[in-house]
């Protein structure tokens, strides 16, 4: 696809190079430096009257939206700010969104009882992204102007009155790495709107016409409706229901205990090979007649890289893969096309990278395959487990994990054998995420030995095979 290659350059630097790595490091320095008190207290002061430490902030029991002779009941919880991860408002009433230039969620209502009658309209700010602890997402996230007004005002007048529910997410943030294409829009959209059974109208804030291109499959088998780019939008859309943000707890996997009781993570790799026509369910099984065995391999990838965290000696892995008894393949993601590599990774049995965004590509294996992360040099094992060992095992693929040694990684060709870089990784991560980036994720190929990692190879056909006995 030659206006893909040409489009490339602006976006691989943020989906390949540092713009993301430095967001992954991020989540694990804030996710320890961040309390859930300090959190709490950014609430709107609108809705502190509840207990500001409560997981749901409520509003007035006895508050009612009154539209005609209908009446709804608002005392259900409102907004939630209290996740490190993600900011909710769930507002039922009337709502009025504008975007364009001005992206503001209106609720046209009485003032609360219980906020002492000042009457005055009360506003806040919120951006919904669910990535709230990463400042480096969120600087690339346009918030939202909530406010609470009394009465309508000309400018608020409905042009579209929608009888379903919105949902008001960011495609901004981190999205163009297909990590958090994932863990930050579609695996928390899903969860949000499953309930909703395609009665709902997805609105689009910081709306990016390549990323609807690679998931708009997605959406259209999650809503009955056209997206809404809010940001080209001036026109005021009204909603009895409307919730901004998406719901979500961890990364690539979906929480078993409720509230997320709508949907297992299954669900959702049952949605992607449905809506990018991946054939394949279940992973290579050794057949019952010895003719057939020996007519089919079981197939392993391997996730290329073209810039940081290469296999250097590709080749002879392959070799030594194939020496195994796999049909070996090299694949490189293509940026563009979502099912070309979807279609790749579902046709294969085991798939091996180096720790990075493109072992995303889990989700398109087929049940009982294997994974295969191999881990570069640097004190990465909390990231390699969080983002990708395990949800892969949440997602119950078998998951194997290669942990190269110095002599692996292509550092030596940079540094002293002596340097802290190899003598004592804490030191780097000391100096911050930018450092430990560049040198860990940034210059480092893998230059695998052979012998050592074949054991691992030998492994996965072993779980492939013994996985058949039964
Ligand atoms: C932004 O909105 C205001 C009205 O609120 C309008 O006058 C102005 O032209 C808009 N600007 C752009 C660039 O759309
Ligand atoms: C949104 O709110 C912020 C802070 O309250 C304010 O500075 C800004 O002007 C508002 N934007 C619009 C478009 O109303
Ligand atoms: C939307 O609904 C309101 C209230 O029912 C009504 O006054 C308005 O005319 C409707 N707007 C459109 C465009 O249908
Ligand atoms: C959406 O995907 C599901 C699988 O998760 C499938 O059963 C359903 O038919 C799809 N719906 C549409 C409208 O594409
Ligand atoms: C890889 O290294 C981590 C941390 O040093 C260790 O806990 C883990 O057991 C190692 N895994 C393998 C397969 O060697």
């Amino acid at each position: 696809m030659k206006l893909a290659k040409k489009l490339r350059p602006p976006v691989e630097p943020r989906s390949f190079g540092t713009g993301l790595i430095v967001g992954c490091f991020l989540v694990s320095m804030t996710y320890f430096m961040l309390s859930r008190k300090q959190i709490v207290s950014c609430l709107p002061s609108l809705l502190t009257d509840a207990d500001p430490t409560s997981s749901a902030v409520q509003s007035s029991e006895e508050f009612h939206f009154s539209d005609g002779e209908e009446v709804i009941e608002a005392g259900k919880p409102m907004c939630d700010r209290s996740s490190f991860r993600v900011d909710i408002c769930d507002m039922e009433g009337d709502v009025r969104i504008v975007g364009s230039n001005l992206s503001s969620v209106t609720l046209i209502a009485p003032p609360a009882p219980a906020s002492g009658g000042d009457g005055g309209d009360s506003s806040w700010q919120m951006k919904p992204y669910p990535r709230k602890y990463d400042f480096s997402a969120m600087a690339k996230v346009r918030p939202l102007n909530f406010s609470w007004r009394r009465e309508e005002e000309a400018a608020l007048r409905c042009a579209v009155n929608h009888s379903v529910v919105g949902v008001l997410f960011s495609t901004g943030g981190h999205c163009g790495n297909c990590f958090h294409d994932y863990a930050d829009v579609l695996i928390p959209l899903f969860q949000t709107v499953s309930p909703l059974k395609r009665r709902v109208q997805f609105i689009i804030s910081d709306y990016q016409g390549w990323w609807m291109h690679k998931y708009r499959p997605y959406l259209t088998n999650l809503s009955d409706y056209d997206v809404i780019d809010f940001n080209s939008d001036d026109r005021v859309h009204c909603f009895r229901r409307l919730i901004v943000g998406l719901r979500a707890e961890r990364d690539l996997i979906i929480d078993p205990s409720p509230p997320s009781h709508c949907c297992s993570i299954s669900h959702f790799v049952e949605l992607t090979r449905t809506v990018y026509s991946l054939g394949r369910d279940r992973a290579w099984r050794r057949e019952a007649s010895a003719a057939a065995a020996s007519a089919t391999r079981p197939r392993l990838v391997f996730i290329a890289r073209g810039g940081t965290r290469r296999f250097v000696n590709m080749e002879e892995l392959m070799a030594a893969a194939e020496d195994v008894g796999f049909e070996a393949v090299a694949s490189e993601p293509d940026f563009y096309d979502v099912a070309q590599f979807g279609r790749v990774v579902n046709s294969a049995d085991v798939m091996v990278g180096v720790h990075g965004a493109g072992l995303t590509n889990f989700l398109f294996l087929p049940a009982g395959a294997v994974l295969i992360q191999v881990v570069p040099l640097g004190n990465l094992e909390w990231i390699s487990q969080h983002f990708y060992a395990e949800p892969a095992m949440a997602r119950n693929l078998w998951y194997l994990q290669y942990n190269i040694t110095q002599e692996e990684s292509t550092l030596m060709d940079l540094y002293p054998r002596d340097h802290e870089v190899f003598k004592d990784p804490d030191a780097i991560h000391k100096q911050g995420w930018f450092k430990l980036g560049d040198i860990y994720l940034k210059q480092q190929n893998v230059r695998l030995d052979v012998q050592r990692f074949r054991p691992t190879l030998e492994k996965a056909m072993d779980l492939l095979y013994q996985r058949n006995l039964h």
